[in-house]
């Protein structure tokens, strides 16, 4: 894993470049060209996927809103994404975390459950946050609101899933209870009898005993998140975000959805004791 901060100094255009610049960028032969800065993923605060979040309403999928999407897309994510929507772009291909594969029309950072397709605003959020600070999915804050939805639009072509099936409903998640001591005392308890452990491993570092072997559906090599990095998370770091991470699941990857095996008091005991794990002392050692 690659430190922090990120590669600052690509030749990407300043925060202030345009999509222009980003076009003009594509095609260049070194890796990374023509991407984005990443302000926006180091901005606290910015990263929950909870609300208050109010992406704006989606346009309707007009021809025009279709080419900007196309022309979003070439400019901004074919190098990595790939021209048929792959993961196979020809940065892509070089990534330690292979670019999703618009084809397969599965999604890891959604408010839907398991197996569902995400909802427009879900998408919308990952595209105009980024993923993580060390991921090469930027956030793409140069992009106008209606170029998100123009290239979520576009993405939408890739798999015949958009066509046959409509997004899940979002999943609810009740206000979080108070955390007390014991219910993170309870929360290692659970940690532990529902095989957490076995990937994420005893003190959440990613390094369980089942970590090593594990793979996306697509066969790559995938690591398990180091819970003792809560600001990393992809899904966000507040309690809400992680109840969700676990009951969604992370279509795709080894991380299933726990929705059918934990009561409600289980789940927020475990929520407590996965943010216990990112207390600053353990959190400063990786
Ligand atoms: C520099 C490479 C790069 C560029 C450019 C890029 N992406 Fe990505 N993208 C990635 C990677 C890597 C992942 C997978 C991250 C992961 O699995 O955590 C990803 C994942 C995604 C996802 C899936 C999120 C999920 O829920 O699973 C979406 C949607 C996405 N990108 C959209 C876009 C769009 C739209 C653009 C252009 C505006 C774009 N990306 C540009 C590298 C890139
Ligand atoms: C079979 C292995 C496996 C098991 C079991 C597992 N996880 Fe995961 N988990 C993963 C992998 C792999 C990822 C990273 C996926 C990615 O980043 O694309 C992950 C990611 C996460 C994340 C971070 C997501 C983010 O927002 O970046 C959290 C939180 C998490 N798991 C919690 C749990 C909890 C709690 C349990 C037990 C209830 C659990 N996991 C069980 C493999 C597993």
């Amino acid at each position: 894993m690659r430190n922090l901060p990120p590669k600052m100094t690509t030749n990407a255009p300043g925060r202030a470049g345009s999509l222009l610049l980003a076009l003009l960028a594509v095609g260049g032969p070194a890796l990374g060209s023509g991407r984005p800065p990443k302000t926006g993923s180091a901005e606290p605060g910015m990263r929950t996927y909870s609300p208050p979040d109010h992406p704006p309403p989606e346009p309707a999928a007009t021809p025009e809103l279709m080419q900007m999407g196309e022309r979003v897309y070439k400019g901004a994510c074919l190098g990595c994404h790939g021209e048929k929507g792959d993961g196979e772009g020809r940065e892509g291909k070089y990534l330690p975390i292979p670019p999703r594969n618009f084809t397969v029309g599965q999604f890891t950072l959604r408010t839907t459950p398991s197996g569902s397709l995400p909802r427009g605003t879900d998408l919308f959020r990952t595209i105009r946050r980024g993923i993580r600070p060390d991921i090469d999915m930027a956030s793409f804050t140069f992009l106008s609101d209606r170029e998100v939805w123009a290239v979520i639009a576009y993405v939408r072509t890739f798999s015949p899933r958009w066509k046959e099936e409509k997004p899940g409903e979002p999943v609810v998640i009740a206000e979080p209870p108070p955390q007390t001591r014991p219910m993170v005392e309870a929360g290692r308890k659970v940690f532990m009898d529902t095989g957490c452990f076995a990937c994420h491993g005893e003190q959440g570092r990613g390094d369980g005993p089942a970590a090593a072997a594990l793979t996306y559906d697509s066969g790559l090599p995938v690591k398990p998140a180091n819970l003792t990095r809560p600001d990393w998370f992809k899904g966000g770091p507040t309690a809400t975000d992680v109840y969700r991470t676990f009951i969604t699941g992370m279509d795709g990857t080894p991380m299933p959805s726990f929705a059918d095996s934990l009561s409600e008091e289980q789940r927020w005991q475990l929520v407590y004791f996965v943010l216990s794990l990112g207390k600053p002392e353990t959190s400063a050692q990786k």
